[in-house]
This record gives structure tokens, sequence and C-alpha cells, in this order.
């Protein structure tokens, strides 16, 4: 018997539901995963208020959550050591598209990435989703050590990997977050700009120092954002929206695509000790509710996450 949070109806948060649920036994090619660690991303409220449901509709009931952390509990046929290599009491990042607001759950075990050493659940459950865009988007910019990038929205899941990436990487950074985020950048080693009116000029003040803007990777795709990218980068080819707009389109600024191997990648650099995700928020499961509207609020920095 297990866990889950759901919903049957499009909503604010608070229509999620908790309730428990009998597991099947992995089938073919499945894998069970007690989750220790669940992450919570902007995906998952646009998920519960029915935004994504043009691109992906769903029958509801639906459990949220695509990102998760956690150690195999039962292997189906055909997922042995001799084949995909999981056996019971393997520690497992875990990436879907929805079902992981679970206490455990059955996935298929192409879904799973293992854990390496020294990396804990509560950062694994951060790698898939804010760690893989980020570093993807990175890929896709090329980015490296003779870069200076600007990242919008650099506090958030997506930015502030984003930013420990691109220094990894060897990149100088400029990042964009409010007044409050000003001095959590700076610990993150960006240079720290305040969006708002204005913003242009302040990157520009700043990438005098940092030597001019080269790459930019926007986590927010907002009118001001994108009008800033416009500005300050010659090359719209070396801007990658992780959040695409009418103004990004517009703009023709290229959405992220997903890079293959990226969990493994960012679990790796977080191994290295190169990546530390700031968990800003630990809220039981059965909270997830809450912890939605702390997502949905759009301020947040660092990521949440959803513990057993
Ligand atoms: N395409 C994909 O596969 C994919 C994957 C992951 C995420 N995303 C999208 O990427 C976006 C960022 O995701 P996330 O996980 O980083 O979200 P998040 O953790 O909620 O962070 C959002 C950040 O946006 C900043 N922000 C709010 N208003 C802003 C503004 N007007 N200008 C600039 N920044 C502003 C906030 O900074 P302050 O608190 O300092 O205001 C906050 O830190 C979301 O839209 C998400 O849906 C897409």
């Amino acid at each position: 018997m297990s866990t889950n949070v759901y919903f049957e109806q499009y909503g604010d948060p608070q229509v999620l539901k908790v309730g428990p649920e009998d597991l099947p036994e992995p089938a073919e090619g499945e894998v069970r995963v007690e989750f220790r660690a669940v992450g919570v991303n902007p995906m998952d409220w646009q998920l519960v208020a029915g935004q994504l449901s043009n691109v992906a509709p769903l029958e509801l009931p639906e459990v949220p959550g695509s990102e998760a952390a956690g150690i195999v509990t039962a292997v189906g046929p055909a997922v042995g050591p001799a084949s995909e290599g999981f056996t019971v009491g393997d520690e497992v990042i875990w990436n879907g598209f929805t079902g992981g607001y679970r206490l455990e759950a059955v996935v298929p075990a192409e879904q799973l990435t293992p854990l390496p050493a020294g990396v804990d659940f509560e950062q694994a459950a951060c790698i898939p989703v804010a760690g893989g865009t980020a570093y993807s988007a990175l890929k896709q910019l090329g980015v490296d050590e003779g870069d200076t990038v600007l990242i919008h929205a650099a506090a958030g899941g997506v930015g502030s990997a984003a930013v420990q990436i691109a220094q990894a990487f060897g990149a100088r950074v400029i990042g964009t977050a409010s007044e409050a985020h000003q001095d959590y950048l700076r610990e993150l080693g960006a240079e720290a700009v305040p969006y708002g009116p204005g913003l242009a000029d302040r990157v520009r003040a700043a990438a005098e120092e940092a030597g001019a803007v080269t790459a930019v990777l926007d986590a927010a795709g907002t009118e001001e954002s994108v009008a800033a990218t416009v500005e300050l980068l010659p090359d719209r080819s070396r801007a990658v929206v992780t959040a695409p707009s009418k103004h990004s389109q517009d703009a023709g600024i290229a959405a992220v695509q997903q890079e293959e191997g990226r969990i493994m990648e960012v679990a790796t650099l977080a191994a290295e000790g190169l990546i530390t995700f700031t968990i800003a928020h630990r809220l039981p499961l059965v909270e997830a509710a809450d912890a939605l509207e702390l997502s949905r609020s759009g301020h947040g920095h660092g990521k949440i996450v959803l513990l057993p």
C-alpha cells in the first residue's frame, strides 16, 4: 500500500487530494521505487491548473510530479543486472512526465538513472528538471570559458542551477533576480542585477567589468527579459528560453531542447561538488498543495522538495 497525491479536476493547488493506493507488481521492464524525495516544479501546478491540457491532454484522475529520487524495492522481469542493470536496493533518480507525488511508484526502468555516491536524495530529486534543463540550455548555447552568460530569473530552480553549471563550464555569469535575491546570486558566484525598468543598461554596466554578454539563458520569458536580450545580444542564435512566450517567439529565440544524458551529466557535477541545489522549502508529501502554492507564487529561490 502506498500514498499518492492526485487531482480529479483541473484547478488551483487546493484541488489536490491525498489517498492510499495499491501498487501493482512491476511488469516487464518496470521497477518499483520508494521515493525518499520528490522535486516540485512550476510544471506541476501548471498541469493541475489545466494549462498544459492543449499540449498534454490527461485522463483524470492524475498524479502530478515529474522527478524524484529513492531506492529500488522490486524489479519486474527483464530488469535484473543482466539487462537494464537495476536491482533491489539500488539508489536511483527518476524522471517522467507525471506520477511523482507518491511514496512509492512503479515506473519504467528506462526512466531511471543510477544515483552517484555522495549525492543525497534531496539533491538528487532536484537534478532532472531544473538541473537537466539548465544543462541542456547551456549545451545548446555551446557555453564555455570564453563566454559571459546572462541568465534571466537566475535565482529560480533552473536559473540557480544554470549559474553554477555555466561556471563549471568556465563561463562568467551575470544573473537577474528581484532585489530580495541579489545576495543569493552573489553567493552562487554570479554578478547580480535586479530586473525591472532599465534592465539592459544595468546588465551592460555589469558586463563592462565581466566582458560583453555573449550568450543568454532566459528562464523568465517576459517582455522585459526578451527585450533586454535583443538589445544586448547581436547574435540571436546564442539565446535560449526555458519559458517560451509570444515575446520570445516574436524575437526568434529558440526554446530549450532537452539533451540526451543530461541527468547523469548533472548528477556527476553534483557528485563532484560543482552544483548544489538550494532547498528553499521541505514539505511533507501530504502537504503538496502548499508546495504548489509556493511554486505558483513565482518568486522562490532554489528548489522545493516533498519528503515522505
Ligand atoms: N521547457 C522545459 O522543459 C522547462 C523545464 C523547467 C522549467 N521550465 C520553465 O522555466 C521557467 C523557470 O522555471 P524554474 O523552475 O526556475 O521556476 P522557479 O523556481 O519558480 O523560479 C522562477 C524565478 O523567476 C523569477 N522571476 C519572477 N518574476 C520575474 C521577472 N519579471 N523577471 C525575471 N525573473 C523573474 C523569480 O525570481 P525572484 O524571486 O527574484 O523574483 C524566480 O526565482 C518556468 O516558466 C518553467 O515552467 C521549462
